[in-house]
């Protein structure tokens, strides 16, 4: 590259910095899902050379002797679910590995630079026990890197937040399952697809990480809904991917008019895929993520894309605000070997659905690091 090349380059690494550097001033900037904000990552020979097509989400994953990011014994926010170790997984390669972008390389998590940086703000992740998952995460890596700090961890619902003192940072979770609203009335339970209500509780974090999707599907006595209304209609049922896209609709209309992106940034954590049909990767006598040790190698999933990540996408497209898409759907894709399986603490039967901790929502994180603080 010459002279002109890099500091043209240099230019654009500075305005995508300046932009993404500090929660006060950040200013309004359409994040495209990796590809532009990837080039003000670019690092080194290799990357910088392919910094224009770099996407931080299309990689494979390496083994690595330095992972995992933390001790899960020595985390202590961890819930049994997630503590694979201490649920008696006898395997310990799938700590091991560590997530490799085709194009550009992906900086180390580093706790107390993002403590430092996020001083006296608020981290929120918003939606089910996915965000439960990578929420629990960010506090155990953030832990390790202060082991003597002092924190706050205060348990509800449906707001739960810990707070690593020192710093003033608070990591916190807000369940929802749909983002929209449920609410009883006398015919039932009624999902509301073109309602909010929780979203005051949600305006005042720094940080917004979004997540729905697993409970779209649920059908039966895992459905926590007797009927659907939208635009003043009501229905028994709608197709789920229809529903999941109106509802999700309604979220974006309210980040749209709702969240100031000025001084807060916004975040959807794409789909989370589940293990549970090995045909997907090509081994149809196995049951699920059942005894699974090893990632997919390369870089493609055989079944690949799910339906979900083109509502997702398209919803997202709508946006005018900046909404940065977490699109950790592929990388999560080649971890079969990443869920809790026989080993959850608190869930009978086979979990190939939520990940172990340490683990794949750790570099769910060290993407969210990268984005908010390069
Ligand atoms: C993890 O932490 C536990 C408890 O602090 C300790 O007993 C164990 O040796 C640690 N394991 C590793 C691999 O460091
Ligand atoms: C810790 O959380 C509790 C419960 O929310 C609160 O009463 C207390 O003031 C907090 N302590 C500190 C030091 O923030
Ligand atoms: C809704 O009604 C169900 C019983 O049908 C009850 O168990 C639940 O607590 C109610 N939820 C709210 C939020 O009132
Ligand atoms: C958004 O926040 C900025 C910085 O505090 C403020 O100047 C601006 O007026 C706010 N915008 C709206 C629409 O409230
Ligand atoms: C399992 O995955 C295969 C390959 O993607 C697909 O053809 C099949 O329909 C799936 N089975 C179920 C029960 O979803
Ligand atoms: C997993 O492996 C163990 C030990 O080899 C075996 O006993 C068990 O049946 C396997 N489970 C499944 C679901 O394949």
């Amino acid at each position: 590259m010459g002279n002109s090349g890099r500091s043209s380059l240099l230019l654009c690494c500075c305005s995508l910095l300046s932009l993404l550097l500090s929660a006060t001033a950040y200013r309004p900037y359409h994040w495209d899902g990796g590809h532009g904000l990837a080039a003000g990552m670019a690092r080194g020979r290799r990357a910088r050379a392919a910094a224009a097509s770099c996407n931080l989400f299309q990689g494979s994953w390496v083994y690595d002797e330095s992972y995992p990011a933390y001790n899960s014994s020595a985390c202590p926010f961890i819930d049994p679910e997630f503590d694979c170790q201490r649920y008696g997984r006898p395997d310990k390669d799938y700590l091991k590995y560590r997530w490799n972008p085709d194009s550009c390389d992906l900086p180390r998590f580093n706790g107390v630079d993002f403590l430092t940086k996020y001083k006296g703000k608020k981290i929120m992740f918003v939606g089910d026990s996915l965000s439960k998952n990578q929420w629990m995460s960010l506090a155990c890596m953030l832990h390790a890197a202060v082991p003597d700090g002092k924190t706050n961890y205060t348990k509800s619902t449906p707001l739960s937040s810990i707070t690593f003192q020192e710093y003033g940072v608070s990591v916190m979770l807000y369940h929802s399952t749909y983002l929209v609203d449920i609410v009883n009335e006398t015919i039932g339970r009624v999902l509301k697809l073109d309602s909010i209500q929780s979203g005051s509780a949600w305006i005042a974090a720094d940080v917004l990480i979004f997540n729905t999707w697993h409970w779209w599907t649920h059908i039966g006595t895992s459905q926590p809904w007797d009927y659907i209304e939208y635009g003043g209609q009501t229905y028994k049922d709608m197709d789920r991917l229809e529903a999941f896209s109106k509802g999700l609709t309604t979220w974006a209309k309210w980040v749209d008019s709702n969240v100031n992106t000025t001084t807060t940034k916004v975040f959807f954590q794409g789909i989370s895929p589940t293990h549970y049909n090995a045909t997907e990767w090509g081994e149809a006598s196995s049951k699920g993520c059942a005894n699974q040790t090893d990632p997919v190698s390369g870089s493609t999933y055989p079944a690949g894309p799910v339906p979900a990540q083109s509502v997702v996408k398209s919803v997202l497209s709508g946006v005018s605000k900046p909404v940065f898409l977490l699109d950790v759907t592929l990388l999560s894709q080649l971890r079969k070997d990443g869920h809790p399986s026989a080993y959850s603490g608190e869930h009978p039967g086979m979990d190939c659905s939520h990940w172990c901790l340490a683990g794949v929502p750790d570099t769910w994180n060290q993407l969210l690091y990268a984005a908010l603080t390069l």
